[in-house]
């Protein structure tokens, strides 16, 4: 068996290398740790490209363009950009992928950078296709880290505006229930905030938690599940329009079904690990989904439009919420302390390596190698 151990590693990287057509040298500048990336570390997820036995880790990215390729349109030296994660599958019979919507690969053949397959972002440099950059404005550039794990928002959104089309009528203001306050979590109440929905936070940390503080402080309420179990929070918050599931604990989400309101809709984005099979009260569920015609449904972020579209909430955001939403990275890091950080992640919401200063692309006239990037 492969020799199973994160470290960091020195290798040459691709900054010297002649650039493919349509391909985009990048210097990443921040790169996000999530529990995906903490999965993948304890070898629960993910696998390394064909052939090899190594996965540079990383898919929440902000990089700054340093050289491009030849037929390279958009993207020009010192632009920022995102780096979107999943690339579509190869079959000739997966619709999805070849419509360019891979977040619904047919096949579960797609690819992801730093997850599955291919090598990720927490390396000094990288080469992508420009059709998988998703230009951010300046103003976002601090704050770039957070665009991929805000396209889960976007992307729950995309759906929940398809099905709210459903109801014929003026929905009024909407309920919105978001559970977990980890960075998702605090990024989608900030999302309905914006939306215009009453919105409260359900999640474990204690009421006098940071986290609590922080969600107050944007306009939502926030519900301590260790005080409060589903019934008070109904009791104290009534039923909701829509509940975004943010944590991946199958027992806290089930639970708060019964806070669904009729015609309302439960999105799920977590992605538990495998763990045994739990015991819930189906019968009522189901009865619950027909007779009230709820909707449950799970959503993967990947297409370039909720990308696109959470640079632009991220944007309102800074205006909306200015301090709040530069208090969901609580802390930046050095790519050398990435794997003590993966064994023993400690507090706050979000922790950002930074790799680079933004700026540096325009400025160097030689790119030092050999590359240094964080695998298992
Ligand atoms: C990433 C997604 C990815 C999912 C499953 C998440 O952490 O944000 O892009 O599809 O993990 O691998």
């Amino acid at each position: 068996m492969a020799e199973r151990v994160v470290r960091l590693v020195e290798e040459d990287g691709p900054d010297t290398l002649p650039l493919a057509r349509g391909h985009v040298l990048l210097r990443m500048l921040e790169v996000g740790v999530c529990g995906t990336d903490r999965e993948i570390a304890g070898f629960a997820y993910g696998s390394a490209p064909p052939g090899t036995d190594r996965l540079v880790l990383g898919h929440e990215a902000v990089a700054e363009a340093v050289r491009t390729g030849e037929g390279v349109e958009r993207v020009r030296p010192g632009d920022l950009v995102v780096p979107t994660v999943r690339r579509p599958c190869h079959r000739v019979e997966c619709p999805a992928c070849r419509a360019g919507r891979q977040d619904f690969c047919t096949t579960g053949e797609f690819i992801e950078r730093g997850i599955c397959g291919a090598g990720g972002f927490m390396t000094e440099f990288v080469v992508e296709e420009e059709r998988y950059l998703v230009p951010v404005p300046p103003a976002v550039g601090e704050l770039g880290a957070l665009v991929e794990p805000l396209s889960i928002t976007a992307k729950a959104f995309a759906q929940l505006d398809a099905i709210l089309a459903r109801l014929p009528w003026d929905h009024g203001r909407a309920r919105g229930l978001v559970l977990g306050a980890g960075p998702i979590g605090v990024l989608t109440a900030m999302g309905l905030v914006a939306r215009g929905a009453r919105t409260v936070v359900f999640s474990r940390e204690p009421d006098d938690d940071d986290r609590a503080q922080l969600v107050r402080s944007i306009g939502a309420d926030y519900v301590s599940s260790a005080s409060t179990d589903v019934h008070g929070l109904v009791r104290r918050a009534g039923r909701f329009d829509v509940i975004i599931e943010a944590v991946g604990v199958p027992e806290f989400a089930f639970q708060t079904v019964a806070a669904l309101a009729p015609n309302g809709v439960f999105i799920l984005t977590g992605v538990p690990a495998p763990r045994p099979a739990i015991g819930f009260d189906a019968a009522g569920l189901m009865r619950d989904l027909v007779l009230q015609n709820q909707v449950m449904l799970g959503t993967v972020n990947a297409d370039r439009e909720s990308y696109e579209q959470a640079a632009r909430m991220l944007e309102r955001f800074l205006v909306l919420f200015p301090d709040a939403v530069r208090r969901v990275i609580t802390r930046r890091v050095a790519l050398d302390e990435v794997p003590a950080l993966l064994r023993e992640p400690g507090g706050g919401v979000k922790t950002v390596i930074r790799i680079a200063e933004a700026g540096t692309a325009t400025r160097d006239e030689g790119l030092p190698a050999p590359g240094r990037a964080a695998a298992p």
